[in-house]
Order: structure tokens, then sequence, then C-alpha cells
């Protein structure tokens, strides 16, 4: 996407990029993935809002102020797989895991 911006009426016009770093996969939310992002949503998900969240917002109780659980931040889990696994290995942490395609985030639900 490409925004227009002209200061002055004779400047030259000034094309600017945005960064994009993704690209939205096509994929289909099966039944029983709705059902389990349904179900199981509202206690895992956190629909994306452009403000600020606070820890014990996102994590509830095991971050309350004073916490010294580490966080993990994954940017783009796909379909989970690997952060499952990792999660596994470390019951201590939390993990705040975001993901622009929507297929990939039902089917971590519901696995
Ligand atoms: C190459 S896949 C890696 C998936 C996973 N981390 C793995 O190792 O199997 C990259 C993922 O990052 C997601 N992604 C890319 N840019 C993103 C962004 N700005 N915010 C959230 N997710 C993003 C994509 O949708 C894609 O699922």
């Amino acid at each position: 996407m490409q925004n227009h911006h002209s200061p002055e009426p004779d400047a030259p016009t000034v094309f600017m990029r945005t960064v994009k770093s993704y690209v939205l996969r096509a994929g289909r939310v099966t039944h029983g993935q709705a059902k389990a992002v349904e179900t199981l949503g509202p206690q895992f998900l956190l629909p994306y809002r452009p403000a600020l969240v606070t820890w014990p917002e996102v994590f509830g109780g095991s971050q309350a102020t004073g916490s010294t659980r580490p966080v993990v931040l994954e940017i783009g889990f796909g379909m989970g797989e690997a952060t499952a696994q990792i999660a596994a290995t470390l019951p201590g942490t939390d993990f705040l895991c975001c993901e622009v395609h929507q297929a990939g985030v039902a089917l971590y639900l519901s696995a």
C-alpha cells in the first residue's frame, strides 16, 4: 500500500511505502476449529486492538504485579507446532504469541 503526501500544491508527489511484513495466506477454518475458537478463545485469545495492554490483563494472576515469571513474545507462530513443543518444555514461562493467519490460530487452539 502506498500513501500520497503532498504538502504544497506544486510540490512533487511523494510516494511513501509502508512496511508490510506478511502476506495473508488463505486458509479455511473447519467447523471443529471454529468451535475451538468459540470455546477456548475467551481464555486464550487476545484480539488485536490499537491500545496498550497490561501483563495482568493478558496473563491474569500469573503475571500479577511483582511476578518474576519469564515471558516469551513470539511473532508469527504459524500453526503453532513449534510453539507447543517449546512451551511444553518451559512450564514456568508465559507465552504471548502473535499470528495474523486466522486458520493457524484456529488450528492451534483445536490441537
Ligand atoms: C515462516 S512462518 C513461521 C511459523 C512458525 N514460527 C514456525 O516456525 O513453524 C511465519 C509466520 O509469521 C506470521 N507473520 C508474519 N508477519 C507477522 C506479523 N507482523 N504479525 C504476526 N504474525 C506474522 C505469518 O502469518 C506466518 O504464519
